[in-house]
Formats: C-alpha cells, sequence, structure tokens
C-alpha cells in the first residue's frame, strides 16, 4: 500500500434485528472487555446493536476502545417520522459511525440510491460517519451486470462531498449475505478495485486512496484472514458472526 494511504482496517457487527437487553449486554461487554485487555489493536471495531439497546450498550463499552453504531438513520434531523430515528439521536446515544443503504432496507423499505445519499449526508452533518453499502444481487451477477451495479450504486449512494475521514464503503454482494456463501477472493478484489476506481472519479484520488472498503457477507473466523489480506479490503461488516463475542474478536485480530 503506499505509505501516503494508511487505512486503519475497520471491523464492524451488525446485529441486526436480534438481541434483548440482557444478552445483548453481556455481548457488548464481552468485546470490550477482550478489547481492553488486549495490548494492542490492530483494528478499530464497532458494533451496531438495535436501536433499543443503544444507550445500555454505550454504556457496556464506555471506557473500551470499542465504537458504538446505528444500524439506519432517517435523512430529516427531526420531525413527523414515526418510527425512525435521526443520526443526531444516534450521535446523542454515543454512536460514531452509522450504516446506511444496507440491502436489507434497500430492499425491505424500498430504498433508493438517492435516499441512501440523503441519509449518508444527514449523518455526516451530524458529525457521525456513514457506512454505505452497495452490492449486486445473484441475478445481477448472473447476468454479468455486477462491476455496472455497485458503480451506479456509489455514484448515487455516496455524498458528493465526502471526505476520506467521514467515509467508509462496504461491498456487500446480496446473494453472500447470511447465506454461508462468501464471494471467492477473486470477485472480492476486483469488486473493490473497482469500487476505488468508481470514488476516485467521483471525489478525486486523495479521498479515495484513503475511504476504507469493507467486504460483507457470510464473513467468519475461517476466512476473514483470506479475505482480509486483499490489496483493497480495509476491513469486514459481519453481521451473523458479530452475535458471539468469541467470533467476532476472532475477526477482529485476524
Ligand atoms: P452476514 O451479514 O455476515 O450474516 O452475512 C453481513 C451483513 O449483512 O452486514
Amino acid at each position: 500500500m503506499d505509505p501516503r494511504y494508511v487505512r486503519r482496517r475497520l471491523i464492524v457487527g451488525n446485529w441486526k434485528m436480534n438481541g434483548l437487553r440482557e444478552p445483548g449486554v453481556e455481548l457488548a461487554a464481552a468485546v470490550a472487555g477482550r478489547a481492553g485487555a488486549a495490548a494492542e489493536l490492530t483494528a478499530d471495531l464497532v458494533v451496531c446493536p438495535p436501536a433499543h439497546l443503544l444507550f445500555p450498550v454505550a454504556e457496556a463499552l464506555r471506557d473500551s476502545p470499542v465504537a458504538l453504531g446505528g444500524q439506519d438513520c432517517h435523512m430529516a434531523r427531526s420531525g413527523a417520522h414515526t418510527g425512525d430515528i435521526s443520526a443526531e439521536m444516534l450521535r446523542d446515544a454515543g454512536c460514531a459511525y452509522v450504516i446506511v443503504g444496507h440491502s436489507e432496507r434497500r430492499a425491505d423499505h424500498a430504498e433508493s440510491d438517492e435516499t441512501v445519499r440523503a441519509k449518508a449526508v444527514a449523518a455526516q452533518d451530524a458529525g457521525l460517519i456513514p457506512i454505505v453499502c452497495v452490492g449486486e444481487t445473484a441475478a445481477q451477477r448472473a447476468a454479468g451486470e455486477a462491476l455496472a451495479v455497485v458503480a451506479g450504486q456509489i455514484e448515487g449512494s455516496v455524498p458528493t462531498r465526502a471526505v476520506a475521514a467521514n467515509l467508509v464503503v462496504a461491498y456487500e454482494p446480496v446473494w453472500a449475505i447470511g447465506t454461508g456463501l462468501t464471494a471467492t477472493p477473486d470477485d472480492v478484489a476486483t469488486a473493490h478495485a473497482h469500487i476505488r476506481d468508481v470514488l476516485g472519479r467521483m471525489l478525486g484520488q486523495e479521498t479515495a486512496m484513503g475511504t476504507r472498503i469493507l467486504y460483507g457477507g457470510s464473513v467468519k473466523p475461517s476466512n476473514a484472514a483470506d479475505l482480509l489480506a486483499l490489496a483493497d479490503v480495509d476491513g469486514a461488516l459481519v453481521g451473523g458472526a458479530s452475535l458471539k463475542a468469541d467470533d467476532f474478536w476472532a475477526i477482529g485480530v485476524s
């Protein structure tokens, strides 16, 4: 890697809609305990619990190097949006990051690239770092459209004024999420290089080279090291395996 662009590894646990208070706090405390006891961390660690756990998990992470993230935010600062949560509220709960445009939100809530970009901008305006998710479906991949789809999502979802310090991108092929199927290292390497290329055209070289690009989709302790060794893979967005402290920790130190 060009020494001018050191991208510290970032491992993010996306708990999705899992966890009641007691096990959730236990999980956070277990991760915080391991991180606190480690002599040196080679990665930034983040956990993204469901919204009702943000405050107790923030408490469990207090004084630990593990950061807190939200799983989604609304594009507006406040107002009549029943059931939604704003970026400022996430910040108020102690978050430093928020996932936006996860494929489950794009599919379940019909979120467009435009919506995702507005959420990412709202996150940045509130002082959070958005983790903007992109990724093709199995059908798009089979049709040979994977790279074009991902490029379109990047061009449509990433804030046009982002800089490396306030942007993270996650490449998550939809067919690899929660399925146990992982993209091959070759496919991941190609997609990540392509994403960096598109970011470069959009935001300039400086931003593209400094932006962390995570891989997500069935990342587990047994495949993490191979994926994280790829040149343009700067970390992982971990779903299922982030629900076990041992597994999440093993990925974090891969
Ligand atoms: P998975 O989920 O690790 O369970 O595949 C990843 C994600 O959706 O962020």
